[in-house]
């Protein structure tokens, strides 16, 4: 009797350490029309526990931006009414975010090993990167460009034919551990230039006369966490010294006006800017690797979500990029061509004014580093879903945005010297 009691225990656990964890959480959307309203939705941050979803963080709000954040089962009434005591305007985005996290996986895909319609853990994803460099010796390899804080080899693909003197693009997923869209398009953007070279004539010139450097997943240890114990994790894993609280936001973590704007000093805070520029083993990795092959890389494209956006520098100060007209213009082209698939709409500009201010992401960092086209996607959707998107999406979602990835990576051909 015991034993049979134990063996279903073990099993409901390692089955999902998450079972029924968000039930009856809810997200919440306000516009905050004054500083006032502002000052509501901070003392509710500081009262309650409360994770925002967008804004990343509640000291990235102001007035007039549309704010999403999640609640807990047990203070969601209180926050409701605390909103309508005060006036401020509100709406459900999602009622149950538990079963919004059982429709994520709703693809019709099959249910075991590797599948790009379905979300994948880190173990598929390893996986894959050997096999696909196994199966394409001619176009792909595999460099291991350092280790992630929990000891974990960072598996980045290389991509294109051989040839001398190649000049590259370098694309990375995964930076925020819950945005799992990302790693999922690097996934597809890489399945889809294999299947498509020697027939598509733009891939085919495209892996002729450039590399791809693809980073599958950057925050490896923190997209674990979300697939083993919080599905609502962002940032690293690392231990902060004389903290209990864990993690560095690697989007605050590189040295573009590092710290000074839109990143917190505090640990316990989603967007921990970290103990200094590059502290993370994983932040320092990705950046010594564009600084070793910085002559060759001609853009760099990050991949993030939820908001449909298309950022490009300067997020750090309001102060314009050289080729701001240029960059905005490949924005606009782009976007265009990711809405002429499923008409799904997207916002660009600098990030400082499309988003919000916030220093130390890697955008800034590498057109500091004189990359001229640095862009940050923040794919699918607007909030329906926010980061639990479902499965049924992927596909879609990866489509569109390989359109805009293609539109920007031919440009850079295009304009090669
Ligand atoms: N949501 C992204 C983040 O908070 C936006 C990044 C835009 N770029 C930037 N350098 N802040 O990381
Ligand atoms: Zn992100």
């Amino acid at each position: 009797m015991w034993a049979l009691l134990v063996l279903i225990g073990a099993a409901a656990v390692s089955a999902d350490l998450q079972d029924l964890a968000f039930d009856g959480q809810k997200v919440f959307r306000v516009i905050p029309q004054n500083d006032e309203q502002v000052e509501i939705i901070n003392s509710l941050a500081s009262n309650m526990q409360v994770d925002f979803w967008q804004p990343d963080s509640v000291t990235l709000v102001s007035p007039q931006m549309q704010v999403d954040f999640r609640v807990e089962a047990d203070k969601s009434f209180e926050v409701e009414d605390l909103l309508k005591e005060s006036g401020v305007e509100y709406r459900v985005l999602i009622d149950n975010l538990q079963a919004a996290l059982d429709a994520q996986f709703d693809s019709k895909a099959r249910t075991t090993g590797h599948s790009y319609e379905k979300y994948n853990n880190w173990e598929t994803i390893a996986a894959w990167t050997a096999d696909i460099a196994a199966q394409n010796p001619a176009l792909v390899s595999r460099i291991v460009i350092g280790e992630t804080y929990e000891g974990r080899p960072m598996y980045l693909l290389k991509m294109g034919k051989r040839g001398p003197n190649k000049k590259a693009i370098f694309m990375d997923c995964g930076f925020h551990a819950r945005e799992w869209i990302s790693p999922a398009f690097c996934q597809w953007f890489v399945k889809e230039a294999l299947e498509t070279y020697g027939k598509d004539t733009v891939m085919t010139t495209l892996l002729n006369s450039l590399d791809f450097y693809v980073l599958p997943v950057v925050n490896i240890d923190g997209y674990i966490y979300t697939w083993t114990k919080d599905r609502m994790w962002r940032k690293t894993r690392s231990k902060n010294a004389g903290s209990r609280c864990i993690g560095t936001d690697p989007n605050r973590n590189f040295n573009a006006g590092w710290c000074t704007v839109g990143a917190s000093k505090n640990s316990c805070d989603s967007t921990y800017c970290g103990s200094a520029p590059e502290s993370e083993k994983e932040t320092k990795a990705l950046a010594d690797f564009i600084r070793e092959h910085r002559p060759t890389i001609k853009a760099y494209l990050t991949i993030h979500s939820y908001s449909q956006m298309l950022l490009f520098p300067y997020s750090y100060t309001y102060k314009l990029p050289s080729n701001y007209e240029e960059l905005n213009s490949i924005a606009d082209a782009a976007s265009k061509q990711l809405a002429s698939l499923y008409s799904t709409e997207y916002t660009y500009g600098p990030g400082a004014t499309t988003i919000y201010p916030a220093a130390g992401g890697s955008d800034d960092w590498a057109y500091d580093q004189g990359i001229k086209y640095c862009f940050t996607f923040e794919l699918r959707d607007t909030g329906r879903y926010g980061f639990v998107l479902p499965e049924s999406q992927i596909k879609p979602t990866c489509e569109e945005t390989l359109l805009a990835v293609k539109y920007i990576a031919n440009y850079v051909l295009e304009h090669l010297y």
